[in-house]
């Protein structure tokens, strides 16, 4: 007997959801009055850290992430001829991909190294000799790596620029950008000079700073923004939850930092709430903050958003994915057009 046809193909594609049009970035994008000069200092750098951004310099990423997402069309194709080596030594979904896809949208060709098994670096090549050999084959490099110093290693041999897609326990600073670029297209107000009070956002973050790089990063980026992030609530039950100086670097910096356990309690006055359990140590990960998690059936404020910089595990229940709280799918889309944005303005382009 023939077996019957899977119902799934009978029907169309579903269309995309609300989050992944073109109105969001629009408003976005009609919001920031356009100044390009605060991105000519990212001409011929390299990305280590979110700390090297300016509040000027996110501003204007976003402004250009948005109009590459909602004018395609008018996209131009500045990386023809430019090479982009992407070196993912520890493994990646979005990351990789959204940088290649970047890369690719404007025009660039790409060298992807998914394993250093593959490379010299198996038979005890260093880092130094391998970043030397770089400056000869590609334009820029992507590097995603298990230790925090291998970055800052291949720094010293590079004429090129690095972006660091995520070094150990220390940094994902691409990831921050995709981060807050979402939360300014879901408010665009919130990148105002002076928000109104009532109308700053209260953010909850599951996820551990002293260890957690994609956390780490965020902090750093929010605190660029003191005036439109009203409190930032940690909820963390580690011991040590800060790393030295952490918490009292953001707090110089203005970010108004609480650290709690009452998850549920709490949950009802958050805007937005982003949850990341997993951490990358060493060759392996270890789940971190798992005794927090969110479902539909969490006391989730109406309007709020949930964020997962992903991959996700039982942390973040699948039965979210259906509800307007669902930003975590928008935030992974966002990745593609802010990395356009920063690849573009990181490139020494010749005119
Ligand atoms: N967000 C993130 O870093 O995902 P990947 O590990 O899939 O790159």
């Amino acid at each position: 007997m023939v077996s019957p046809i899977n119902p799934m193909l009978k029907e169309p594609l579903p269309e995309k959801d609300s989050t992944a049009g073109i109105e969001r970035p629009l408003a976005l994008l009609k919001h920031i009055p356009e100044d390009p000069v605060p991105l000519l200092g990212l001409a011929n750098h390299s990305i280590v850290s979110a700390r090297q951004f300016s509040h000027e310099q996110i501003v204007q990423l976003c402004r250009l992430a948005a109009k590459h997402e909602a004018v395609p069309v008018q996209t131009r194709r500045p990386l023809v001829g430019k090479i982009l080596i992407s070196a993912f030594y520890e493994p990646s979904t979005r990351t990789r991909l959204s940088f290649e896809s970047a890369w690719h949208r404007l025009g660039g060709d790409i060298m992807s190294i998914t394993d250093p098994a593959t490379t010299g670096i198996a038979k005890g090549e260093s880092l130094f000799d391998v970043a030397e050999m770089l400056n000869n084959y590609g334009d820029l490099v992507v590097l995603r790596e298990s230790s925090n110093d291998a970055i800052y290693e291949m720094l010293k041999a590079l004429r090129i620029p690095i972006v660091n897609a995520g070094n150990g326990t220390d940094e994902h600073p691409t990831q921050a950008l995709a981060d807050i670029y979402t939360m300014f297209k879901w408010r665009p107000e919130l990148m105002d000079e002076h928000v109104a009070e009532g109308h700053r956002a209260k953010i909850g973050v599951i996820g551990v700073p002293s260890r957690m790089r994609t956390v780490r990063s965020l902090l750093y980026l929010l605190s660029l923004f003191p005036r439109s992030f009203e409190e930032v609530v940690i909820f963390c039950g580690e011991d040590e939850v800060f790393a030295k100086n952490q918490r009292e670097n953001l707090k110089e910096l203005g970010l108004n930092l609480r650290v709690s356990t009452e998850l549920n309690k709490e949950l009802p006055n958050l805007d937005i709430v982003y949850i990341n359990s997993i951490a990358w140590v060493g060759d392996s990960y270890e789940e971190l903050g798992k005794e927090f998690k969110l479902s539909a059936a969490s006391p989730l404020k109406k309007g709020a958003i949930v964020m997962h910089p992903l991959a996700r595990g039982d942390e973040l229940a699948t039965d979210l994915d259906d509800t307007p709280h669902n930003w975590y799918f928008a935030q992974a889309r966002s990745a593609v057009f802010i990395r356009m944005a920063l690849l573009t303005c990181l490139v020494q382009l010749n005119w």
